[in-house]
């Protein structure tokens, strides 16, 4: 963490009290979106200026694109290396603060064109890990200060006097960089560890699909059936995350099963329904050797819940209503309309609506009725063809 600079700099002790306030922030859970406002919020408070925004450098892209710009309401996206001041500081990892943006030779005017803007003072810093820029720190039109200028904005119609960032602003810009870029490191670390465990966690459910060429995307198709009926019921982000881990997880237990019994082209015989049933406690039981994330660590029990029935008459446990894992009750329905729309050796594919009027018969006794109501929005939304929402989980 960045030391807040010493009372001995000449920054004055409510302006510290801020900096001390990022840094809480920044130690927080906040996700980097939320964390980026609040900080961006307290900036404005520390160093009073008409605009702030936070460009973020996407390498695979080659842009900058604004991750958070207070006063604008959208995404802006400029190619690196192009005109712009933004792009001299990230380029030449220079800070930049100028009194006339008009005077400067890097100056982009097109922005301030189409939006009936005037920039004329900028402060620009440059974030960076390690030895390269990952982000700059931009403030335009300093509110108030020293040499003020009355500039109007046609398009808002208002007008406001704006003075030059000092010396003292940006050394608390820098400041206020160095949280930032200790928060964005922190959030590239966490997301490519993350995106980094569900791929694998993908890749094991490809191999359950593998396994049985007739099932195909069954997996998939459900995985991303269950996360969209979890967004329509309005889960949080975590219970949702919850779901398509345990969607993603609910039959690697048919790993167990012999292909013999797995690729049967005709009904199962008795002894062969009693393998089959064991598949929801063998994906528990494989699932319990395997270390989950803070919050997922019970996920087995969701996962292996998926044949469990509203009435009890379920397997493996017997489990009943709300005695059933919420995210199995949202996975059940979304396992039983995609098993039914899907070709299977032992009988043909059903179309969708058919399905789902299936599926509304099983609601109270197997199925969870919130649940198979949420599926029907879902499939009136991506009118009967799932394969839609699989990008929902960047699968
Ligand atoms: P699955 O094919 O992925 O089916 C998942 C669930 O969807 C089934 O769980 C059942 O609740 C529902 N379902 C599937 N087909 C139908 C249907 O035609 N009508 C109704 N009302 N519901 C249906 P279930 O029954 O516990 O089966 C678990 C797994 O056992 C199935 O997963 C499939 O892999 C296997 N299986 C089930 N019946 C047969 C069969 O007749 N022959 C073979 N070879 N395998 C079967
Ligand atoms: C902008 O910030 O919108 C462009 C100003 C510049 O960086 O030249
Ligand atoms: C995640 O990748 O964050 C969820 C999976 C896990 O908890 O291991
Ligand atoms: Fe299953």
């Amino acid at each position: 963490m960045p030391a807040v600079p010493d009372p001995s700099d000449g920054i004055p002790e409510p302006i510290l009290r801020k900096l001390l306030q990022i840094g809480l922030l920044i130690s927080s859970k906040l996700g980097l979106r939320e964390l980026i406002e609040a900080v961006i919020e307290v900036a404005g408070q520390a160093v009073p200026a008409d605009r702030i925004s936070l460009w973020l450098v996407d390498d695979n892209a080659h842009e900058l694109y604004t991750f958070v710009g207070e006063g604008l309401d959208q995404e802006i996206r400029i190619p690196i290396g192009g005109q712009g001041i933004v792009n001299e500081c990230v380029v030449a990892r220079r800070e930049i603060n100028v009194p006339c943006a008009y005077e400067h030779a890097s100056f982009d005017k097109s922005w301030d064109t189409e939006n009936g803007y005037t920039t004329y003072s900028v402060l620009c810093v440059p974030i960076s890990r390690g030895n390269r820029v990952v982000a700059c720190l931009q403030f335009i039109n300093r509110k108030r200060g020293k040499s003020r200028r009355r500039i109007y904005f046609p398009a808002e119609e208002r007008q406001m006097f704006v003075g030059r960032f000092t010396s003292s602003d940006a050394r608390i810009a820098r400041t206020i960089a160095d949280y930032i870029g200790v928060a964005v490191e922190k959030s590239l670390l966490v997301g490519r560890l993350k995106s980094q465990s569900w791929s694998a966690i993908k890749m094991l459910a490809d191999v359950t699909d593998g396994r049985d060429p007739t099932t195909g995307d069954h997996t998939k198709l459900v995985t991303a059936i269950a996360v969209a009926i979890a967004r329509e019921m309005g889960l949080s982000q975590h219970m949702i995350e919850r779901v398509m881990l345990a969607a993603i997880l609910h039959d690697v237990g048919k790993i167990s099963i012999p292909d013999r019994v797995l690729r049967k082209k005709g009904p199962l015989n008795k002894r062969e329904w009693s393998m089959m049933r064991r598949h929801p406690t063998e994906t528990r039981n494989r699932l319990a050797r395997l270390e989950f994330a803070r919050g997922f660590e019970d996920i087995l029990f969701a996962a292996g819940a998926h044949h469990e029935k509203m009435d009890g008459s379920g397997y493996p446990d017997g489990l009943k209503g709300d005695e059933i894992p919420i995210e199995a009750r949202i996975i059940a329905p979304a396992d039983v309309y995609q098993a039914l729309t899907q070709e299977r050796p032992y009988k043909p594919a059903k179309p969708s609506a058919q399905a789902y009027g299936i599926c509304c018969e099983m609601e109270g006794t197997h199925l969870y009725p919130p649940a198979v109501a949420a599926l029907g929005a879902v499939l009136d939304r991506c009118g009967g063809d799932p394969t839609t929402l699989v990008e929902l989980i960047n699968w």
